[in-house]
């Protein structure tokens, strides 16, 4: 603890007053000035309210706590003297803002106001953050973090801890507070004050890797075209609220599948009801006719949700930033109860635009149209238990591009293979099932996604997932590549992570032909949320193996031939007596495939705590790591910003 801190504030004061009118005097020195260490035996010229914080700095752990680490020397500020009951404030001396940031260390509890760290400008909390947990279990290791500062530079501000958290982890403990020019650390905004468009995509809920809008609602992934370069992704979307209604269709924009850029909403409800669930085209023949210059068309059909539910188009000949519905809506009239969720595909042999649409009860139908606008009914079908979002593509077999399926998929991940000669689909399979987790529907795949590049892409809402006190609600999943293989079980869908995501890869682990004795961890010392994880196990005499990974659990089982993931079981056959798992983890949702994608399984989870120890470990016996690569990954969102 700095013993003469107030008289170094008050010179700092004076010198400030005297040179803040000479712009760019505080960037000549940019050494690091610590604001305190809590090294000393007290707590120096702080002030100290209560019995949470004792007399003096805590020397690490404190009796009946859990393992405090990651604090630095001796001591730290730990408020769990009294243990979690107790109360107290601790109040630094006035100092003057000299740096762009002011890193520290934080752990403990997770309660916005009750536990937590404020930094205190004209008797004004200006940044807050809190430690990451919330509920039993979490850790008690300190992280770095730090408050962008810069627009306070010059002004004399306090720090004050908090702790009148009385419950379950009702605790903070934070060390080594330092004004720097370098940021150390996570960016913290939690919560408090409500964040700003620079710091809108830190919230400690808040996916960095995965799209979520800004604000409010978002579900199903809608209109999903590749044009000029830009992947187009539009979504329900309830501009008003954080929960579902007002449906209009949000936008965004990305160039690599990876980085998403949010445009200004698309569609708005109009007289003919909100906007659900639809697909969009690129027009490259002009057959609806609404091309006004060189640029083709874009066009979205989607279900205007009125009374009754009806289809309607709209047009954009300004690469889909601004839209225009048809003065002639709705262009397929009501059918059946609520039929909804059109996608439409080219089918070029009969030189016609496809639609598949959701009749209602399970049952689906086809439609073909010259031009977008009227459009004649061709087949019905029945998917059992699959309601909602068709998705119609035909694919190879195998790479053969000599042998060409059909594939009809419903909302809930379960489709058809079969064959379409223009008129009629006719399935060869039963019906399949594709997703094992308990956090993924409405999937959709990208139209026009150009011959070179020839992928299926598709992306999914993560239904439900829960984002408390976060400014968004809900979040997609990440792009997979869809295709079809030969298996012992006959042709299946396979699903994996597009490759883009190595745009992200920041530090690479890698361990190659290892055994794994039971007990150990072969992740010991790796800790985080943002992970790439790609394995290929041996299970010799092995029975299991397991993940951890944000303090959630990832397992397969030899004996019982599957792959489990947040308490949902996908089967899975070894091939070979190899196994190999690839694994995606954000901050709220884990998405895993297994045997190349063969079985995915999307969940979402609300963590305890943040920054966990990862850990692999085997049981039942030894088994050997052909390969494992664990992939740190970087935020998307770093220099996100508005509308373009
Ligand atoms: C699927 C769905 C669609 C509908 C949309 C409304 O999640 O119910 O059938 O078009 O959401 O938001």
């Amino acid at each position: 603890m700095g013993k003469n801190q107030s008289l170094i504030a008050l010179v700092l004061v004076l010198f400030s007053t005297t040179l803040i009118a000479a712009p760019g005097w505080w960037a000549d020195d940019d050494g690091d000035m610590v604001i305190a260490d809590f090294e000393s035996a007290d707590y120096g010229d702080w002030t100290v309210t209560g019995s949470a914080f004792g007399r003096g700095p805590a020397r690490g752990t404190l009796p009946d706590q859990m393992e405090v680490t990651g604090f630095e020397g001796e001591g730290l500020v730990n408020s769990f003297f009294g243990r979690d009951a107790s109360t107290g404030t601790l109040t630094s001396p006035p100092f003057v803002i000299e740096r762009a940031f002011i890193n520290f260390l934080i752990g403990g509890g997770c309660h916005p106001a009750q536990a937590c760290i404020n930094l205190e400008i004209g008797g004004e909390i200006v940044r807050t953050a809190t430690g990451p947990n919330r509920s039993p279990g979490g850790t008690e290791r300190l992280r770095a973090c730090a408050w962008d500062v810069a627009e306070f530079r010059g002004q004399a501000a306090t720090i004050e801890i908090v702790d009148s958290a009385t419950g379950g982890w009702g605790h903070i403990n934070i060390d080594r507070i330092v004004q720097s020019n370098r940021i150390e650390g996570t960016l913290v905004t939690t919560g408090f004050p409500f964040p700003t468009e620079e710091t809108l995509y830190e919230g400690i809920y808040r996916p960095q890797f995965h799209f979520t809008a800004k604000k409010n609602w978002l579900n199903d992934p809608n209109g999903l075209v590749f044009y000029e370069g830009e992947y187009h992704m539009f979504f329900q979307h309830n501009p008003e609220g954080i929960n579902w209604g007002n449906m209009t269709w949000g936008h965004a924009i990305s160039r690599d599948l990876v980085h998403w850029t949010e445009l200004s909403p698309a569609i708005w409800p109009d007289e003919l009801g909100t906007i659900f669930s639809g697909s969009a085209v690129v027009d490259w023949t002009n057959s609806a006719g609404f091309q006004t210059s060189d640029e083709k068309t874009l066009v979205a059909i989607y279900t205007s949700a009125g009374e009754p539910y009806c289809q309607s188009i709209a047009s954009s000949n300004d690469r889909g930033r601004t839209w225009i519905t048809y003065h002639r809506n709705p262009v397929l009239g009501h059918i059946a109860g609520r039929n909804r969720d059109p996608k439409v595909v080219w089918h070029a042999p009969t030189g016609r635009w496809i639609m598949a649409l959701y009749l209602d009860k399970a049952s689906f139908a086809l439609f073909a149209s010259p031009n977008l606008k009227t459009w004649t009914h061709l087949c019905d079908l029945e998917l059992p238990g699959s309601s909602e979002c068709p998705d119609f593509f035909e694919l190879p077999v195998d790479g053969d591009e000599t042998v060409r399926k059909w594939v009809f998929w419903a909302a809930n991940g379960n489709y058809l293979i079969g064959t379409f000669d223009g008129v009629t689909f006719s399935a060869e399979s039963d019906l399949l099932r594709s997703e094992w987790g308990r956090n993924c529907y409405a999937a959709q795949t990208w139209s026009n996604i150009p011959k070179s590049d020839g992928r299926r892409v598709q992306i999914a809402w993560m239904a439900r997932g829960e984002y408390p006190g976060m400014p968004f609600n809900q979040q997609m999943s990440f792009p997979r590549v869809l295709t079809l293989r030969t298996t012992p079980e006959g042709v299946r869908l396979f699903r994996e992570p597009v490759e883009e995501i190595e745009a992200l890869h920041r530090t690479t682990h890698s361990w190659n032909d290892m055994k794994l004795e039971p007990g150990n961890n072969l992740l010991t010392d790796l800790s985080g949320d943002l992970f790439h994880i790609r394995v290929e196990v041996e299970l010799k005499k092995a029975a299991e193996f397991r993940m951890e990974v944000n303090g959630q659990r990832i397992e397969y089982s030899l004996g019982e031939k599957k792959l489990t993931c947040l308490g949902c079981d996908a089967p899975l056959e070894p091939h070979a007596g190899r196994i190999t798992v690839e694994i995606l983890t954000d901050r709220t949702s884990i998405e895993v495939f297994g045997n190349k994608g063969r079985v995915s399984l999307s969940s979402c989870f609300l963590p305890d705590a943040s920054d966990l120890p990862l850990g692999f470990y085997a049981s039942g016996g030894a088994l050997r790591v052909v390969s494992l690569d664990v992939h740190e990954l970087s935020s998307i969102w770093s220099g996100a910003r508005g509308d373009q």
